[in-house]
């Protein structure tokens, strides 16, 4: 049994996770053997999110990664998913973790946990090498567990259609005075930020004038000095073209709980992913807004509702390590 000291290495370790827009949307309580975690309305993000459904994956990721940081600490961990809620103003309580035992940490045990200190969301270009299939086949059996799906875009006919679906999802979004206002109010510039984005975690680059068919989403919308593109002199060679991995993770249900398991499954392939030296970042600009994402389920023909697309690869710069929200303001004993 865990008591409440014990309780704040792992939520330490479940704040490392990824969040849309780095907005730590988490509250956990702790007392005794359980850890409850729950969605804090106040960091919502209403244009870019109008139904919370990123924020509560996010959470599902935080949750994931503190399963992961008790396994290795040597405890047994079950998580039960709080039953479904589609009314956005009732999503407080989403899961709760239950220390069951103790066990022995095993090898893999600590590679996913040091795989969350080592995780960062990688904007930049990916080495020209496969994703190996092995890989990709043990993260669709480890999603699978949480009756997550995940399929691999690239290359596919889906993808022609997916990654245009994406650039004209990014191109309506960045017409929308709300939804820059909202990016704005979330990009930091002060290095010791506790939360949002660090503007050099993003490109200063115009993605759309990288040499790749999927297009990373545009932080500096508007904000970007006005310089000239880098000069290509006659004998420079063109930049390498990039076609990252991307894969499309998606579930059965489209309800606070499928949310929760799609941030659990998300969480869990990231940390694999990270653990075999490779790194990821989300592209969801085609799933941000309800009409956008069910274009993207019609014209991909998903049985099913997309969560999340992950382009993923070998990186070639370190991470850039974002903020997080003290463990003090986010954990508070149960009532
Ligand atoms: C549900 C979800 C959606 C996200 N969507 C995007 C996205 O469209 N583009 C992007 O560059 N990053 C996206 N991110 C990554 C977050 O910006 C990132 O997790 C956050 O800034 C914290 O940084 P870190 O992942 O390096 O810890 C998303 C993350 C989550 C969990």
């Amino acid at each position: 049994m865990a008591d409440a000291q014990d309780w704040t290495g792992i939520v330490a370790a479940a704040t490392r996770a990824p969040s849309i827009h780095n907005t730590q949307p988490w509250l956990f309580a702790g007392a005794g053997d359980r850890l409850e975690v729950s969605f804090d309305p106040r960091r919502a993000l209403p244009v870019l999110d109008p139904t919370h459904r990123q924020q509560v994956i996010s959470c599902g990721a935080a949750v994931e990664f503190a399963a992961v940081a008790a396994r290795a600490m040597g405890q047994d961990v079950e998580v039960e998913v709080a039953p479904a809620s589609d009314h956005p103003d009732h999503l407080d309580h989403l899961a709760t973790l239950r220390v069951t035992g103790q066990r022995a940490a095993g090898a893999d045990d600590r590679a996913l946990a040091a795989a969350i200190a080592a995780r960062h969301t990688q904007r930049a270009a990916f080495a020209d090498r496969a994703v190996p299939t092995e890989l990709v086949d043990q993260l669709q059996a480890e999603a699978g567990a949480y009756g997550v799906w995940v399929e691999t875009l690239s290359r596919s006919d889906a993808e022609l259609t997916a990654v245009a679906l994406l650039s004209r999802a990014e191109q309506v979004e960045q017409q929308d005075p709300g939804y820059r206002a909202e990016l704005e109010q979330w990009l930091r510039t002060d290095p010791a930020a506790l939360d949002g984005i660090p503007v050099d975690a993003v490109s200063g680059e115009d993605p759309a004038t990288r040499p790749s068919n999927w297009l990373v989403r545009d932080f500096l919308v508007g904000q970007r000095a006005a310089g000239r593109p880098p000069a290509a002199g006659d004998d420079d060679d063109p930049p390498a073209v990039q076609r990252p991995t991307v894969l499309l993770l998606g579930t059965d249900g489209d309800d606070s709980r499928a949310w929760v398991q799609a941030g659990r499954a998300l969480g869990r392939v990231l940390l694999r992913a990270t653990a075999a030296g490779l790194a990821a970042s989300p592209l969801t600009q085609a799933l941000d807004w309800p009409a956008t994402r069910t274009r993207m389920t019609v014209q991909l023909s998903i049985v099913g509702h997309p969560q999340m697309l992950l382009r993923m690869g070998w990186p070639t710069t370190p991470g850039r390590e974002t903020g997080r929200r003290p463990v003090a303001e986010v954990l508070r004993p149960v009532e």
